[in-house]
């Protein structure tokens, strides 16, 4: 893994958004795998600006989101569809047809979850595939206990979970309790990833995904399996790594150059 430790969150997004960036300056038809939660607003907000600048166009890009609640139509102002509307697709030049979620009010969300992950494989897999971290391991939604070799499918939220997403849904409506997600067989196989985490409440989490056992108890535990992972943290989420004297000895202040 390699592991970026930045002074900041802003700079620890910045980070992120100039990798999503070169992607497609690089390959403008790439796939992209994207992520919602409160740590992506302000990767896709330095997206968009750079987009405005006129240094990098979407037109041709393909995305493919991690994950839907299952039961919300992608006009509910909840749904992940919306959140990706708002954030990025509306302000860039990604085109609709390109831009893909599980949709999480499918009559039948099993056949759902199949038709997503053979729609990944057709269009030849992700390049570079965008994590977050939730403070119980889990990336996209594949909760603790997910196999590691899953595929696409319906999981049930946890409690924790739930509690973390109710400040986004409105008083009194409950967030749904279960979720399409992209499996971790399926997150492994994109050919890079880069995983995102800020503020002191990831810090532990953070400890036990780089060092900490690879283990179902916590699913982001394997990525330490893939051979192109990218981890950048501020100081904050940095803060419970052991070896963290090495990691900034590797990339101080999260520069590549130093090496
Ligand atoms: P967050 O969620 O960005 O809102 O912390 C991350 C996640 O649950 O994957």
């Amino acid at each position: 893994m390699k592991i970026l430790i930045f002074n900041t969150p802003e700079e620890a997004a910045a980070r992120v958004a100039a990798q999503i960036t070169t992607t497609v300056q690089q390959n403008p038809e790439a796939r992209l795998g994207l992520a919602t939660g409160g740590t992506m607003p302000p990767v896709y907000c330095h997206l968009v600006q750079a987009h405005e600048r006129g240094e990098v166009s979407f037109a041709r890009a393909v995305s493919f989101n991690l994950d839907e609640y299952v039961g919300l139509a992608p006009t509910h102002p909840c749904s992940y569809h919306s959140f990706m509307q708002a954030e990025l697709f509306g302000q860039t030049d990604f085109a609709p047809q390109n831009t893909h979620l599980p949709h999480g009010d499918a009559p039948d969300p099993t056949a759902e979850s199949l038709r997503y992950e053979a729609l990944i494989a057709d269009q030849g897999g992700v390049d570079l595939q965008l994590l977050g971290i939730g403070p119980n391991g889990h990336i996209g939604f594949n909760e603790p206990s997910s196999s590691l070799a899953s595929r696409t499918r319906v999981k049930t939220l946890t409690q924790a979970t739930l509690q973390a997403n109710r400040p986004y849904f409105d008083h009194g409506e409950k967030p749904p309790q279960y979720a399409i997600t992209m499996g971790i067989g399926t997150i492994l196989e994109a050919r890079a990833v880069v995983l995102l985490a800020t503020g002191a409440g990831k810090a532990q989490v953070v400890a036990e995904m780089i060092e900490g056992p690879l283990s179902a108890a916590c699913p982001a535990s394997s990525l330490q399996m893939h051979p192109q992972v990218t981890v950048v943290l501020d100081q904050a989420a940095a803060a419970a790594l052991k070896h963290r004297a090495y990691y900034h000895t590797v990339h101080p202040e999260g520069r590549e150059d130093a090496a």
